[in-house]
C-alpha cells in the first residue's frame, strides 16, 4: 500500500503523543559503535530510516534486539568497517557512520552518499573536519576510503553550522587523542542530545547547544540506558494539523524550548497555545491569519523541516504570506502539488508567495520528499472532498504510524 486516501473537512479532537526524535536516534545509534558495552535505548521511533540504521549496525557486527519499546544494542564485536552500499543509498544520513566507525576501527569505507530529493547535500565540511582529526580520505570510484593511524584532537572551524558535519566530528573526536574544538557548530537540540548520550556512557563533550563544542578524547566507555528527546518536527506537524483544520487538540511529550519558533508562528496565525508540563494544547481559529514573512534558518531559527508544513497551513490563511527557504536549494516540491489542490502560490528562487484561499479542493497528489509529503496530508485534512497522496514511503521515513495517529484524533485517513 503506497497511498493515503483522505476525506477532508473533519475537525480533529483529543490527544496525541510524540515519540523520540528521528534526527536524534540516528546519530545516537552511530555513537553506540564508540562503546564496547551494551546500550539500552528507550522510546525510539519505528521509522524506515531507523530500521535502515539498525541494519547497518547489524551488518558490521552489532547484536541488536527489541524488548517492547526498548532497543538493546551490543556493540562489543564489530567485524567490519565497510558500510554496505544499499543502506547508504537508502538513508544519506548514514554519512555520520563515518565518524563512528573511524572512532572505533580507525578505518571506514562507504559509497559517496549522493544528493536527495531536497538538494545536493554536499559533505565537504564532514570530510574537512575528519581530515583535521588525522583521517586520510581517498575518494575514488565513488567510494570514500578512510584511514587514521591515530585520531588526534584539532581546532576545527565549520564554514557553515552543518548538523551532520558537527555530529560526524563529535563522533570521531570522542575517540581522538586529546582536545577537539568545533567552532561555528550546529546548535540544534539533537546535537545536545548526542552530547548527553555520549556523556551518559562516559564521554567528555561540552558546549553543545552553543556554537562552540569541546570534546576530550576517551579510551573506554561503560554501559548506559538512554531516552532521546521528543521529535520537535513531529510535534510541530501535529500542531499544524490542528491549526489547518480549526481544531482543539492536546499534544503530549513535547519540549517547549525546542519548538518556540513554531509556537510563535502558530500564535501569529491566531492559534491559542497553552502548555502544562510536557503537553501543549492548541485551539485554532476558524480562519487563520496570514504571516507576513518567514525565513528558514539554522536552530534556533525557524526550521527548514517545518517549511512545507507551514506553507500548507498558510495556503488557507486570510491574506498573503511569504516564505524564504534558506537552507536547501530544492525544497519546494510540494508547491505544484498544493497548486493542484487550488492553492495560490508563486515561487521565485528561494522565495514563495502564498495568497491564502478559504479552502483547498481534494486532488491526487504526489509526495516528493518526507516533509513535503506530510504537508500534502495536512492539506488533504483541510481540503473539500477526497485527496489521494501517492509515494507515501517518503512519509514513513520520518513519521511513525502517521495515518493511525491522525485517525486517532478524528482524521478520515486510510492507507490504500
Ligand atoms: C540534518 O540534515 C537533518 N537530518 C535534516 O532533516 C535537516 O533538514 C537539516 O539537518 C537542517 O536542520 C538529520 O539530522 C538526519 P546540514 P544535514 O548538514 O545534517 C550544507 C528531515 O526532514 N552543507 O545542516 O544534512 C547543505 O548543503 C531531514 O528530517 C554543506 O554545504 O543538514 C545544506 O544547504 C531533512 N556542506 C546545509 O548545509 C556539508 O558538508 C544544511 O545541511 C554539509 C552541509
Amino acid at each position: 500500500m503506497t497511498k493515503f486516501r483522505i476525506q477532508g473537512g473533519k475537525k480533529l479532537q483529543g490527544d496525541i503523543k510524540v515519540v523520540g526524535a528521528k534526527n536524534s536516534i540516528l546519530p545516537v545509534l552511530a555513537a553506540v559503535l564508540l562503546n564496547q558495552r551494551p546500550v539500552v535505548l528507550y522510546d525510539f521511533p519505528n521509522l524506515i530510516d531507523v530500521e535502515n540504521m539498525i541494519l547497518i549496525l547489524k551488518s558490521i557486527g552489532c547484536q541488536i534486539k527489541r524488548e517492547g519499546s526498548a532497543l538493546i544494542v551490543d556493540p562489543s564485536v564489530i567485524s567490519d568497517w565497510v558500510i554496505p552500499d544499499r543502506y547508504v543509498k537508502e538513508i544519506r544520513s548514514s554519512i555520520i557512520m563515518l565518524g563512528a566507525v573511524l572512532g572505533r576501527m580507525k578505518r571506514a569505507k562507504m559509497t559517496y552518499p549522493g544528493g536527495c530529493e531536497i538538494g545536493q547535500r554536499p559533505i565537504n565540511l564532514h570530510l574537512q573536519g575528519l581530515k583535521q582529526l588525522g583521517v586520510v580520505i581517498e575518494e575514488s570510484h565513488g567510494y570514500l576510503e578512510c584511514e587514521a593511524d591515530k585520531l588526534i584532537g584539532a581546532d576545527i572551524h565549520l564554514d557553515y553550522p552543518s548538523v551532520g558535519a558537527t555530529e560526524n566530528i563529535m563522533l570521531a573526536a570522542t575517540k581522538a587523542k586529546g582536545h577537539t574544538v568545533i567552532r561555528n557548530a550546529a546548535k540544534e537540540p539533537e546535537i545536545t542530545d548526542l552530547q548527553n548520550f555520549i556523556n551518559s556512557m562516559g564521554g567528555k563533550v561540552y558546549g553543545a547547544g552553543s556554537n562552540t563544542i569541546v570534546i576530550e578524547g576517551v579510551e573506554y566507555f561503560h554501559e548506559t540506558e538512554y531516552t532521546v528527546i521528543p521529535d520537535r518536527i513531529v510535534a510541530g506537524t501535529y500542531l499544524i494539523a490542528a491549526a489547518i483544520t480549526g481544531s482543539d487538540i492536546v499534544v503530549h511529550n513535547v519540549n517547549l524550548d525546542h519548538i518556540q519558533s513554531i509556537v510563535t508562528k502558530l500564535r501569529d496565525a491566531g492559534c491559542i497555545i497553552t502548555h502544562f508540563n510536557r503537553s501543549l494544547r492548541i485551539i485554532a481559529p476558524k480562519r487563520l491569519l496570514a504571516i507576513e514573512q518567514t525565513k528558514t534558518y539554522p536552530y534556533p531559527g525557524f526550521p527548514t523541516d517545518m517549511q512545507a508544513l507551514l506553507m500548507s497551513m498558510l495556503s488557507v490563511a486570510n491574506g498573503t504570506s511569504i516564505i524564504t527557504e534558506n537552507i536547501f536549494e530544492n525544497r519546494y516540491k510540494h508547491v505544484p502539488e498544493l497548486i493542484r489542490m487550488g492553492a495560490n502560490i508563486r515561487v521565485d528562487g528561494k522565495t514563495a508567495v502564498i495568497q491564502g484561499i478559504p479552502c483547498l479542493k481534494g486532488a491526487e497528489v504526489n509526495a516528493g520528499d518526507l516533509r513535503g509529503g506530510a504537508a500534502l496530508v495536512l492539506a488533504g485534512l483541510k481540503a473539500e472532498g477526497e485527496t489521494i497522496v501517492d509515494n507515501i514511503h517518503h512519509i514513513d521515513r520520518g513519521y511513525e504510524s502517521f495515518d493511525d495517529n491522525l485517525r486517532g484524533i478524528g482524521a478520515d485517513i486510510e492507507r490504500i
